[in-house]
């Protein structure tokens, strides 16, 4: 299973000036804001989790949440994704694998999820 997203970073960005940490807080755990520096990152972030709920054929909602979906990077800085542990069991996943892209104002996110 797959699942694509494309975020613009302006749109965050203008998200952000208005809400600030108020609106990361919607869509992002402390770890993953704590790793989050940029506005970049934080748009290929957004992108990764709706890319990981088109994955699973929900979107995100009252199925899969935001915070059902866990963002977090290699020492290398690579993007590792895993959903909460309901998530797996329901739509049997035995691993997923993320990929984040980011230049010319977007940021774009693939998720492909090994089932069990
Ligand atoms: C990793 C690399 C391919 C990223 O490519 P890029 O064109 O610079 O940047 P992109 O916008 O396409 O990708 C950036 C995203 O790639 C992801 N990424 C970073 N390092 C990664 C890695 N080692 N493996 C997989 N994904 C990685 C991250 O999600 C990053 O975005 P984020 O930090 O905002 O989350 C590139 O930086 C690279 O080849 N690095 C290794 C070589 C190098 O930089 N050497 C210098 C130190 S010796």
């Amino acid at each position: 299973m797959i699942g694509i997203d494309i975020t613009v970073i302006a749109r965050i960005e203008k998200l952000l000036e208005k809400y600030n940490t108020k609106y990361l807080n919607k869509f992002l755990s402390s770890s993953e804001i704590n790793i989050a520096k940029t506005s970049a990152t934080i748009a290929g972030f957004w992108a990764a989790k709706e890319a990981a709920s088109k994955a699973i054929g929900t979107g995100i909602g009252k199925k899969c949440s935001f915070l059902d979906i866990k963002i977090s990077k290699t020492k290398q800085n690579a993007p590792k994704i895993k959903y909460s542990k309901k998530i797996r069991k329901k739509y049997n996943i035995k691993k997923s694998y993320l990929s984040i892209t980011h230049d010319g104002g977007f940021a774009i996110a693939v998720v492909v999820n090994k089932l069990k």
